[in-house]
């Protein structure tokens, strides 16, 4: 019996003690959501609560200079690792389990591999990856899709926040960019993710395996009018970019729903955003996602036409700019089908992006999904129980055991 009190016990109690010292970091008191925006005050503080654990653990920790952490358990000059992990920053008020299951899960499993006595023959590291929400910065996936070289370093470093502070600031560095030195040395990547719909729960299963993500991107739209008084400027006189703004919200909810695809804009920016003023200025995020690359230009093209359209009717003008597209991820079949096997779980497809997505391009990927009783997410009524984020630990432990021992 361990003397650490961390590793005994039930598994799900382990899981609470561990995510209970977590759940305070970055939560709002008013929403009981989660700001832990990438390098702000939370989410560092979550990065030393990674180093920590690793410590605890006795797994040296690196950064890839480009703000990604990597906790290994095995020798250093070793090769062909298998990593699995998530990572720590939300959406603005966002749920608990989004990302920060991933890591908690995979330290667990660790202690699982280590108390079954497994003697991994290849390495296996713990990855905190850094903006994956995109929610700072804008950019979804920054830090792996900088590992990878997906990303432009110096398109990465110059990349603002809304207080105008830059990614490159933000990491105390300009960002390293594609480290295939690093890459080089794993032979596969399993990320272990809350559910964010609710498929698991109508095929009553605590965990599934992911087989793809729909492509999805986000483009900024641009309206721009006529900053004038909303008491004494005749309606038939205004040139008002927030009444293309909304014509191009509906034009999009009505091109997503007529092509079974998915587009929000869930964020939007209004200048002077006076009450009494008509603005001059009106930006709007989309987010836009289908279940194939055609589908989803289709999709983007009819609502930059719509706008477009809008605009010359209001006596504004609209600009659109492409800020990130990941393309179609299809998972390594033979990886998804032979996990799938071994944990019996059901597979299923996605709508939402993951550093999964980014490294799947790279080296033999796989998802795990836990399931999620509400199906929400992206908001603080995210949940799971307990008991299913112990099976999502009991699962990642046995694919862990499987990837490191051959
Ligand atoms: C990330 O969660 C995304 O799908 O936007
Ligand atoms: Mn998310
Ligand atoms: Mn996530």
């Amino acid at each position: 019996m361990s003397t650490d009190p961390a590793l005994s016990g039930p598994l799900p109690d382990r899981f609470r003690a561990l995510w209970d010292e977590i759940a305070p970091i970055g939560r709002d008191a008013t929403t009981g959501g989660y700001l832990r925006y990438a390098f702000t005050e939370p989410e560092v503080a979550l990065r030393g609560w990674f180093r920590g654990q690793a410590e605890r653990r006795d797994m040296p920790v690196t950064d890839d200079g480009n703000g990604n952490l990597f906790a290994r358990w095995g020798p250093a000059d070793a090769g062909d690792a298998v990593l699995t992990g998530s990572h720590f920053d939300s959406v603005p008020h966002g749920g608990a389990y989004d990302g920060p299951l991933g890591i908690v899960s995979a330290f667990l499993a660790v202690d699982e591999l280590r108390a079954a006595g497994v003697t991994p023959l290849r390495p296996l590291v713990v990855a905190a990856f850094a903006e994956e929400e995109g929610a700072r910065f804008g950019v979804p996936c920054l830090g792996s899709r900088l590992l990878t070289g997906a990303m432009d370093p110096q398109r990465a470093a110059g990349l603002r926040d809304a207080d105008g502070v830059s990614f490159a600031e933000a990491l105390g560095d300009r960002p390293a960019g594609a480290r295939p030195d690093l890459l080089a040395g794993f032979s596969s990547f399993v990320e272990l993710h809350v559910e964010q719909g609710r498929a698991l729960v109508d095929r009553d299963a605590p965990v599934g395996v992911a087989t793809a993500i729909w492509p999805h991107g986000r483009w900024r739209l641009d309206f721009h009018g006529e900053g004038n008084h909303a008491g004494t400027t005749l309606m038939a006189d205004r040139r008002d970019p927030m009444l293309t703004c909304a014509f191009t919200v509906l034009a999009a909810n009505k091109e997503a729903r007529t092509r079974g695809a998915h587009a929000t804009v869930g964020r939007v920016r209004v200048t002077p955003n006076a009450t009494n003023a008509i603005p001059t200025t009106v930006t709007g995020w989309l987010d836009a996602r289908a279940a194939d690359q055609e589908t989803l230009a289709g999709l983007v093209e009819a609502v930059r036409a719509k706008a477009g359209e809008r605009a010359r009717r209001d006596g504004t003008r609209v600009t659109c700019t492409e800020e990130s597209v990941t393309p179609l991820v299809a998972f390594d079949d033979g990886l998804g089908a032979r996990l799938a096997t071994l944990l019996d779980a059901p597979v299923l497809p996605t709508g939402a992006g993951h550093d999964a997505g980014v490294l799947a391009g790279r080296l033999p990927t796989a998802m795990l999904f836990v399931r999620n009783p509400t199906g929400v997410s992206h908001s603080p009524a995210e949940s799971a129980a307990d008991d299913d984020c112990a099976a999502g630990v009991t699962a990642l432990a046995r694919v862990l055991t499987e990837l490191t021992s051959r």
